[in-house]
């Protein structure tokens, strides 16, 4: 069903908490550990550009603020998006998305392109995230897994790049995920994995999908999640998490 490129364990926001997150410099980190996957968030700026960043304002991790989606590039990409984390990392910019899939596959890093749609652009985001991923990783073997708690920014990326596998997003899995993994042509799903039972993560590998959990940074509750049948664990501590690789 589809091929998942993601390695056991794949660092959260690209260097998970080891750098500032959504950065290149976060990629460095996560292969610096030894960790080859990678989870980020893919939201449009102003411009309608794909950019890495997580939330819908810029305060808590750039130099600017307002909106990601009222921001032009010529701002949104001269901010700092590093000294929030720590003056040794100022400078760092948000990085453009086709930079990212470069530093990727340079880097040989697997990648979870988590599409984060900012409210009211689901279907501009999904589609515009699947046409540059479709293009960055034109002709590689390894494709990027697309994902998104949003259905719609989905079922976009979908219609755009029908090749690129796709997972859905949750929380806690609801009674009727595998429904709506099938509507999406998704081959897996991934979801909170403190509010995952071994139960549950049996139905969903019974039924022959792919699933991962975030964001795990106790090694002994990823042993578990990886007892129950877990595919993938996205943690902000890969380093912590070294010996389940
Ligand atoms: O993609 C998994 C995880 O990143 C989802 O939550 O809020 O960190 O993007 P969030
Ligand atoms: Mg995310």
């Amino acid at each position: 069903m589809g091929q998942w490129s993601l390695p056991r364990i794949v660092a959260h926001r690209c260097g998970g908490t080891l750098a500032p997150e959504n950065t290149l410099i976060g990629l460095e980190f996560a292969v610096a550990h030894g960790c080859y996957g990678v989870e980020f968030d893919v939201m449009l700026s102003g411009s309608g550009t794909p950019v890495l960043i997580h939330d819908e304002t810029l305060e808590r991790t750039t130099s600017g603020f307002g909106a990601v989606s009222d921001t032009p590039d010529e701002t949104l990409l001269r901010l700092d998006a590093g000294s929030w984390r720590s003056e040794r990392f100022a400078g760092e910019r948000i990085p453009l998305f086709a930079d990212a899939i470069r530093r990727c596959r340079a880097l040989g890093i697997a990648a979870n392109v988590e599409i984060k749609p900012a409210s009211g652009f689901d279907h501009a985001t999904g589609r515009a995230a699947a046409l540059a991923a479709a293009l960055g990783w034109a002709g590689d073997d390894r494709l990027p897994l697309l994902s998104s708690f949003s259905g719609e920014a989905l079922a976009a990326a979908a219609e755009a790049a029908p090749d690129l596998p796709r997972a859905l997003l949750f929380e806690a899995i609801p009674p009727d995920w595998r429904a709506r993994l099938e509507v999406l042509g998704a081959i897996g799903l991934v979801c909170d994995g403190r509010l995952l039972d071994a139960q549950t993560a049996s139905a969903v590998k019974r039924a022959g999908y792919r699933l991962a959990t975030y964001t795990e940074n106790d090694l002994a509750h990823a042993q578990l999640l990886q007892s129950y049948g877990v595919d993938s664990i996205i943690t902000d501590r890969p380093d912590l998490l070294a010996p389940l690789r």
